[in-house]
């Protein structure tokens, strides 16, 4: 057949049909969800109804390219005041429907069907999809565990040929944590464009700031990535934002193109924007507060466990601890799903050595600690 993933299995697999029963008789603690509104995080629901009546009372379609001129200045103002300080020009700003469609975008506009792009071996899984999408192959690349889940800058290297076309780089990194901190000489050397996917900024732990890519490689292309689904809690605004460096500048005309053919971004957010950095961060350090009281309670409790090493992550929401003691990823998932408790194997993020489980410290707090309880139980004496 053609078109694309015709040939992927499209049916569920064994791991969502177990779920799906599992739900159905109840008692099930769900440590997997990325979904703010489903684990009681909603952005003021006021400050939204405030900023949209300006909307509503003088609402005009006024396309931009680009994305409405007060949004992209109030992320200018956001980068200038990360640590360190990211100076960028209102024009080198793109507004999208989502991250997820600003990917799409960049993959069409830097690379060729039979082109690649280095992505992270050990990621959530969407770029496979979207690569698809344009007929490029994704080369992975390793990210050492051992070492926080660095960059494997010698494996980076050896994964590019002369048909590679970017880096994939998401810091901090979904599921591991990791953040890029100081400049990483293989991308250097490499000299290639890179997309670096931040939408986890807000949430440091191990280190004090994420610093944007841009600004530990200013001579280097970098495409920033970022979005209201998780700055804000807001997947259901629909809002991403694509931010060139200077160095990336120009591949701004034909960025500008790309995006008037879709103009996929939502009138409405767009104009909220400005508001939701103004009034919104009192609400996002409540979440980040959240996820850094969950991360603590969960690496206090795991400590010292003879199954389960769980180091400190750098930042996100997430953390993969690796477990001793278990080959078989689906049946340790299988294992903990009939005691009632919910987790993603490691393999949905890639091919990593070990075995590996992914919690979300996004939960609501007690059903998280009720979680990491019934975890730490079931595997001590498995
Ligand atoms: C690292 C990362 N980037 C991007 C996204 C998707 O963001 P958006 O909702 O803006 O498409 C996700 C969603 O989980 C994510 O984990």
């Amino acid at each position: 057949m053609p078109g694309v993933y015709t040939q992927l299995d499209l049916s569920p697999n064994a791991f969502e049909q177990a779920r799906q029963q599992r739900i159905a008789t109840g008692d099930l603690l769900d440590l997997t969800s990325s979904n703010p509104t489903a684990q009681g995080l909603f952005f003021p629901p006021e400050l939204l109804q405030q900023a949209s009546e300006a909307f509503w009372a003088t609402r005009r379609y006024q396309p931009d390219p680009h994305g409405n001129p007060a949004a992209r200045t109030a992320i200018c103002r956001y980068y200038a005041e990360r640590t360190p300080g990211l100076e960028l020009d209102v024009d080198d700003i793109f507004l999208t429907a989502s991250t997820s469609e600003a990917y799409a975008l960049l993959f069409a506009l830097l690379a060729d069907p039979g082109d690649n792009l280095l992505a992270p071996n050990v990621t959530y899984p969407l770029f496979e999809y979207l690569a698809e999408l344009r007929q490029l192959e994704l080369r992975p690349y390793p990210l050492n565990e051992a070492e926080g889940w660095r960059i494997d800058e010698a494996g980076l290297l050896a994964a590019a040929n002369r048909r590679t076309r970017a880096v994939l780089i998401v810091s901090p990194h979904n599921p591991t944590g990791a953040v890029v901190s100081q400049p990483v000489a293989a991308l250097a050397q490499l000299g290639l464009p890179v997309i670096c996917d931040e939408v986890f900024a807000p949430f440091s732990y191990g280190v004090a700031h994420v610093p944007p890519l841009a600004a530990l490689h200013p001579d280097l292309p970098v495409l920033t990535l970022n979005g209201i689904s998780k700055l804000f809690a807001l997947p259901d605004l629909k809002l991403g934002w694509i931010a060139l460096n200077q160095a990336a500048r120009s591949l701004a005309p034909r960025l500008e193109l790309l995006n008037d053919t879709f103009l996929s971004a939502n009138s409405l957010s767009q104009q909220l924007l400005p508001q939701l950095f103004s009034s919104g961060m009192p609400f996002v350090q409540g979440m980040v507060e959240r996820v850094r009281h969950n991360l603590t309670l969960a690496l206090t409790q795991l400590h010292n466990h003879p199954h389960i090493h769980a180091r400190p992550p750098d930042g996100g929401y997430y953390l993969f601890p690796a477990i001793r003691g278990w080959e078989d990823e689906d049946a340790l998932v299988h294992f903990l799903m009939q005691r009632g408790l919910l987790v993603h194997p490691g393999y949905f993020y890639g091919e990593v050595p070990g075995t590996h489980l992914m919690l979300s410290a996004l939960t609501t707090p007690n059903v998280f600690a009720a979680g990491i309880e019934r975890l730490r139980d079931c595997l001590k004496n498995p």
